[in-house]
C-alpha cells in the first residue's frame, strides 16, 4: 500500500514508524512531517489546509489510504473530502468531528444518549456566565466553546480566576473559539485517557493511558498539550474500562449514529475516574499527543490492519495485541513552551538513542544543513518501554540527559503517580 499520513507531531512520528513496520507498507508520505520522519518515510510540503492540494497530491502519487493525525484537518472536514475524492481515509466526518469541534456539541450528545459528564451550562454572554458563575461558586470549569489548542479551558479554584477567565473567553482572548462559553460542575477524580477505535458501529477498545498537562512538576503552571504519558493508566482497572465502554463510549457511537453522523476514526475520551463512577471530561477525534506515542511503542499488531479496518468499517472481527509492559514517553520542549517557545536552536544527542525499546519520536525538529533544528513547542518524545512505570522512567530520564539541549526543558516526574501506586500497592 502507498500511504500518506497527515501532521507533524509527535504522533504522527509515532503513527508513522508504526505504519512503516508494516509489511503491507511499500511506500510513506507525512505531509508536512517533521525532523524525526524524513528519514524513515518521504515528507510532503504541502498546506494541509489546502484540501484541494492534498487530494492533487495524493492522486498523483496513487496513494492508497490516507491517514488524518491531527485534529484540526479532521474538524475542517478533510476526511469527507479525501473520501468525496475516491480515497480511502482513516479519520472522522466534519459532522462527527464536532465531537472535538464543540464542546456544547458533545454536550448535548451526552444528554441524549444519557452518557455521565459534568453539569453545564452554555453561555453567548458575559452577564449571564458570570452570573451563573456567582450561583455556583468555585471550584467550577470555564471552557472556551471551540478549539483552542488546549489552551481554553481554567479550572477555576477560586471566583476571582472564574470570574477573570469568562472575561478573556467573552474579551476574545480564545478568538471566535470563545464567544460560546460552557462553564461546568468541578469534579474530582484521576484522569485518564481511553481510545476506542469505531468503525461507525463496531468499537474496539484500546489500552488506557494517562498524561500530564500541566507544564510544571508537581501538575503546576498551565495545561499544555501533554508534557508525557504513560500506558496503561493504572486507575482504569478492567472494570472500569468495561463501565466506560458500556456507559461512556458505546452510547455516544450509538446517538451518532442514530444521528446519521456515524462516528469513524478514533475517540478519545477524556474520563474523570469519580467517586461515582467515570465521568467524560471531553471528546476528541484523533489519538492523544503524546499518549499515541505510548500506545505505538506497545502496539503488537500490524497498525495497518487496525487503521484500515476502521476507514473500511471491518472492525467487527479485529482484535490488536499490545505488549504486556508499561510505556512511557517524556516531553522535550522549547524553553518558553507553552506560552512563547523559543525555536531555532540546535538540539545535538538525539540520533543514535533509539534502541528495541527506545524511540525518540520527533515533533517540533526540522533538518537543515545537517543539523537537528527545534521548530516548535514540544520538541521530542523519548518514549521507552519497562517492566514497570519506574523503570521505564528511569530509561527514559538516562536517554534524555544523553540529549544536549540547553534551549529545551522537561518534566522530571512523569509517571509520579504511577511509580506511587507501584511503591505502596493499594
Ligand atoms: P479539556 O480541554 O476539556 O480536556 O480540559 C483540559 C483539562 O482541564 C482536563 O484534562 C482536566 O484536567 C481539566 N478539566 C476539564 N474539565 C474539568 C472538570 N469538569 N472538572 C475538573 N477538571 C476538568
Ligand atoms: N494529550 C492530550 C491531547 O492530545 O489532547
Amino acid at each position: 500500500m502507498r500511504i500518506l499520513v497527515i501532521g507533524s507531531g509527535g504522533r504522527e512520528h509515532a503513527l508513522a514508524w508504526a505504519i512503516a513496520k508494516s509489511p503491507r507498507c511499500e511506500k510513506l508520505f507525512v505531509m508536512p512531517g517533521n525532523g524525526g520522519t524524513e528519514t524513515f518515510a518521504e515528507n510532503v510540503p504541502v498546506d494541509i489546509t489546502d484540501h484541494a492540494a492534498v487530494i492533487g497530491f495524493a492522486k498523483a502519487e496513487a496513494i492508497d489510504f490516507v491517514v488524518i493525525g491531527p485534529d484540526a484537518p479532521a474538524v475542517a472536514g478533510l476526511g469527507d473530502d479525501v473520501r468525496a475524492g475516491g480515497l480511502l481515509c482513516f479519520g472522522p466526518s466534519k459532522a462527527a468531528a464536532q465531537l472535538e469541534g464543540s464542546k456544547a456539541f458533545t454536550k448535548a450528545l451526552c444528554d441524549e444518549a444519557k452518557v455521565p459528564t459534568a453539569a453545564y451550562a452554555r453561555f453567548d454572554n458575559e452577564i449571564e456566565a458570570l452570573a451563573y458563575v456567582h450561583d455556583q461558586g468555585a471550584p467550577i470549569v470555564i471552557k472556551a466553546d471551540g478549539l483552542a489548542a488546549g489552551k481554553g479551558v481554567t479550572v477555576a479554584m477560586t471566583m476571582e480566576e472564574a470570574a477573570d477567565a469568562v472575561r478573556d473567553c467573552f474579551s476574545g482572548a480564545f478568538g471566535e473559539s470563545g464567544s460560546t462559553v460552557v462553564i461546568e460542575e468541578f469534579l474530582e477524580g484521576e484522569e485518564a485517557s481511553i481510545f476506542a477505535l469505531c468503525d461507525g458501529t463496531s468499537v474496539v477498545m484500546l489500552p488506557s493511558a494517562q498524561d500530564h498537562k500541566r507544564v510544571w512538576d508537581g501538575d503546576r503552571g498551565p495545561n499544555t498539550g501533554g508534557m508525557g504519558a504513560y500506558s496503561p493508566a493504572p486507575v482504569m482497572t478492567p472494570d472500569m474500562t468495561a463501565r466506560v465502554e458500556q456507559e461512556i463510549i458505546l452510547p455516544s457511537i450509538r446517538r451518532m449514529a442514530e444521528r446519521g453522523t456515524p462516528f469513524t476514526g478514533v475517540l478519545f475520551a477524556g474520563v474523570m475516574v469519580t467517586a461515582d463512577g467515570p465521568k467524560l471530561i471531553e471528546y476528541n477525534v484523533r489519538f492523544g499527543d503524546p499518549e499515541c506515542q505510548v500506545l505505538m511503542l506497545r502496539l503488537k499488531s500490524d497498525v495497518l490492519d487496525l487503521l484500515e479496518a476502521t476507514a473500511r468499517g471491518t472492525l467487527k472481527d479485529v482484535k490488536p495485541e499490545f505488549s504486556d509492559e508499561v510505556s512511557l514517553t517524556v516531553v522535550l520542549a522549547a524553553k518558553g513552551y507553552p506560552v512563547k517557545p523559543e525555536t531555532g536552536s540546535e538540539i545535538k544527542g538525539v540520533d543514535g538513542l533509539d534502541g528495541a525499546r527506545l524511540r525518540v519520536f520527533h515533533a517540533g525538529t526540522i533538518r537543515r544543513d545537517g543539523r537537528l533544528i527545534a521548530n516548535g513547542g514540544r520538541v521530542l518524545n523519548v518514549t521507552v518501554l519497562g517492566a514497570t512505570v519506574a523503570e521505564a522512567r528511569d530509561r527514559a530520564y538516562d536517554a534524555i540527559d544523553r540529549i544536549d539541549w540547553p534551549e529545551g526543558f522537561c518534566r522530571r516526574d512523569i509517571g509520579w503517580r504511577a511509580v506511587a501506586r507501584e511503591l505502596k500497592p493499594a
